[in-house]
C-alpha cells in the first residue's frame, strides 16, 4: 500500500512517527506493507527534527503526488477548505481511498467528498476529525447502524472545555482561563475557532449527519461560544449543583405537523454535577450518545494532540488498506433519512435566568405574568437580596428562575421582555439547562 501524506504538521509528523515505529505490526495486520509515497508539505526548508522518514520524500506539489499511479491512499492532515477540496475531491475522483481529520471541510462540504468517493469507488475515513482519539464515528457508521440514535450531546472541544474546567476550579473570569489556556499550549495564538464554537459545530455537523442519516453541514448549526461566560455564572451555576460545559448536541424532534425533524446547535450550559459529562475535565473530550436500544453510550478520551490524533488516521488507513486489498469498499454515506433541521427557535431546551430586581410587593407576580404570556413553564425560583447585602423592602433582589422545558424562540422572547420592564434593573445572565436537573 503507497499512502501519499499531506500535511506535516503536528498530526502529520506522529502519522510518519507512528509508520515507521509499528511498520512490523501494521503490515501483519493489513496484509501488505505500508510504504510513504511521498509527503507533501508548504515549506520544504522547515526543520522537522529528526523525523524517522526519507529527506526526498517531501514535495510542495501536493497535487502532483495525489496524481502518481503508485499512490493508493491519501491521507490529507493539511485542514482548511482549499486546496484541501480539490486535492481530496481529485483523489476519490481517481479510484484512490481517502483518509482526513479535516473537519472544516467535511462541515463545508462533505457533500462534495462524499460524491467523489461513490463516483471513484475509494474509502472515505474520517475518524480523527471529531474528538481526536476517541473512536466514535466508526460505532457511529457502523456499530450502531442497527440502532436509532435519538440524541448526541458532546464535549468536542478541548480548548474551552480546559477554559471552562480552570473557570470552575478556580474561580477565574474567562480572559484570565484563556490565557492559562495560551501559556500552557491548549489554546491557539487565535482562539477563535474554539472560543466562538466554530470548531465544535463543524463536529456537530458531522456527528449529526452520521447518527441521523442526514446532510447536516456547519450553517445548519446553531453556534454560540463561551467568551460571554462569567465568573458569576460559574458560581451562580455551582450553587444549582451544576457545571458549565460548551455542549454540542444533535437530536431527533418533530415540527408542529409531526413529521420528524432534527436540530443541531452548540452553546455553553449549565449540565448536573451527576451529569455523565459534569467529569469531563481540562482538555479531555466526551461523547454521550442516547439510543432506542442500546440506551445510554459514553465515549472519552483525548480530543487533540497530534499522537492522539495520528491514532485514529492510523486506524482509519489500516481499515482502508485492507479494504483495497480485498478488492472491497466500505458502505458509502448513509443520508437516505433526508431530515429537515429544525430552527434554533424550535429547539427545546431550558433556561436560567438570573435577573436583579427591585424588592417590592406585586414584582413576582409581575416577571411570573411575563413567562405565563410566552407560555414558558417555571420549574424553580429562588430569591435572595441582591450581592448578598440585607434584605427588606426598597432593595434590590436577585432573583434566579429555573424553567421548564420550552422552545428557544418562547424562551429567548420571555428574556427580550423582561429585560424591558423597569422592575428589571438587569439580567445579570441567560443559560441554557440541559441534562435534567
Ligand atoms: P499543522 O498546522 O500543524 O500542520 C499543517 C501541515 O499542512 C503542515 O505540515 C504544513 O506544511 C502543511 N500545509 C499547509 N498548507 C499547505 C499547502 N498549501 N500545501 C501543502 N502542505 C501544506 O496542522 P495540524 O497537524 O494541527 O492539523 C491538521 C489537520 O488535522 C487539520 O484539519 C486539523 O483540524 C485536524 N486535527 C488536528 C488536531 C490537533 O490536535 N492538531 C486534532 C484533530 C484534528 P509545513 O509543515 O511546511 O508548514
Ligand atoms: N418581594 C417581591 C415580591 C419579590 O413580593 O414580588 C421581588 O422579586
Amino acid at each position: 500500500m503507497r499512502l501519499a501524506l499531506l500535511g506535516c504538521g503536528t498530526v502529520g509528523s506522529e502519522v510518519v512517527r507512528l509508520l515507521h515505529e509499528q511498520a512490523a505490526d501494521l503490515t501483519a495486520r493489513i496484509g501488505a506493507p505500508l510504504e510513504i509515497a511521498g509527503i507533501a508539505v508548504r515549506r520544504l526548508g522547515r526543520d522537522r527534527g529528526d523525523l524517522p522518514v526519507d529527506p526526498t520524500l517531501f514535495t510542495t506539489d501536493a497535487l502532483g503526488l495525489i496524481k502518481r499511479d503508485d499512490v493508493d491512499v491519501v491521507v490529507e492532515v493539511v485542514g482548511g477548505i482549499e486546496p484541501a477540496r480539490g486535492w481530496l475531491v481529485e483523489a476519490l475522483r481517481a479510484g484512490k481511498s481517502v483518509v482526513t481529520a479535516n473537519k472544516a471541510l467535511l462541515a463545508e462540504d462533505g457533500a462534495a467528498l462524499h460524491d467523489a468517493a461513490a463516483e471513484g469507488g475509494g474509502d472515505l475515513y474520517y475518524e480523527a476529525s471529531v474528538a481526536g482519539a476517541i473512536p466514535l464515528l466508526r460505532p457511529l457508521r457502523e456499530s450502531l447502524h442497527g440502532d436509532r440514535i435519538n440524541r448526541v450531546t458532546g464535549i468536542v472541544n478541548g480548548t474551552t472545555n480546559f477554559i471552562l474546567s480552570a473557570m470552575d476550579a478556580t474561580g477565574a473570569g474567562f480572559a484570565e482561563a484563556l490565557e492559562e489556556a495560551t501559556e500552557l499550549g491548549y489554546a491557539e495564538a487565535d482562539p477563535t475557532a474554539d472560543v466562538e464554537g466554530f470548531d465544535a459545530a463543524a463536529k456537530a455537523a458531522i456527528l449529526a449527519s452520521l447518527a441521523f442519516h442526514t446532510r447536516v453541514g456547519a450553517a445548519d448549526v446553531h453556534r454560540e461560544g463561551i467568551t460571554e461566560v462569567t465568573a458569576a455564572d460559574v458560581a451562580s451555576a455551582k450553587a444549582m449543583g451544576c457545571t458549565i460545559k460548551l455542549l454540542c448536541i444533535a437530536a431527533r424532534g418533530a415540527d408542529a405537523a409531526g413529521r420528524e425533524t432534527v436540530s443541531v446547535r452548540v452553546h455553553p450550559a449549565m449540565i448536573p454535577l451527576g451529569h455523565p459529562l459534569a467529569s469531563v475535565g481540562d482538555a479531555f473530550n466526551a461523547v454521550f450518545v442516547e439510543a432506542e436500544a442500546a440506551g445510554p453510550l459514553m465515549f472519552y478520551g483525548r480530543g487533540a494532540g497530534g499522537a492522539p490524533t495520528a491514532s485514529a488516521v492510523l486506524g482509519d488507513v489500516v481499515a482502508v488498506s485492507r479494504n483495497r486489498l480485498a478488492g472491497v469498499r466500505s458502505p458509502s454515506e448513509s443520508a437516505y433519512a433526508d431530515l429537515p433541521v429544525r430552527p434554533m427557535g424550535e429547539a427545546l431546551t431550558r433556561y436560567h435566568i438570573s435577573l436583579d430586581v427591585a424588592d417590592r410587593p406585586g414584582v413576582l407576580a409581575a416577571v411570573a405574568g411575563v413567562f405565563a404570556r410566552h407560555d414558558v413553564s417555571i420549574a424553580t425560583v429562588r430569591q435572595g437580596p441582591a450581592g448578598g447585602g440585607a434584605a427588606g423592602r426598597g432593595e434590590d433582589a436577585d432573583l434566579v428562575i429555573v424553567t421548564h422545558v420550552a422552545p428557544d424562540a418562547a424562551l429567548a422572547a420571555t428574556v427580550g421582555e423582561l429585560r424591558g420592564l423597569d422592575i428589571v434593573r438587569s439580567v445579570a445572565s441567560v443559560l441554557r439547562v440541559e441534562g435534567g436537573l
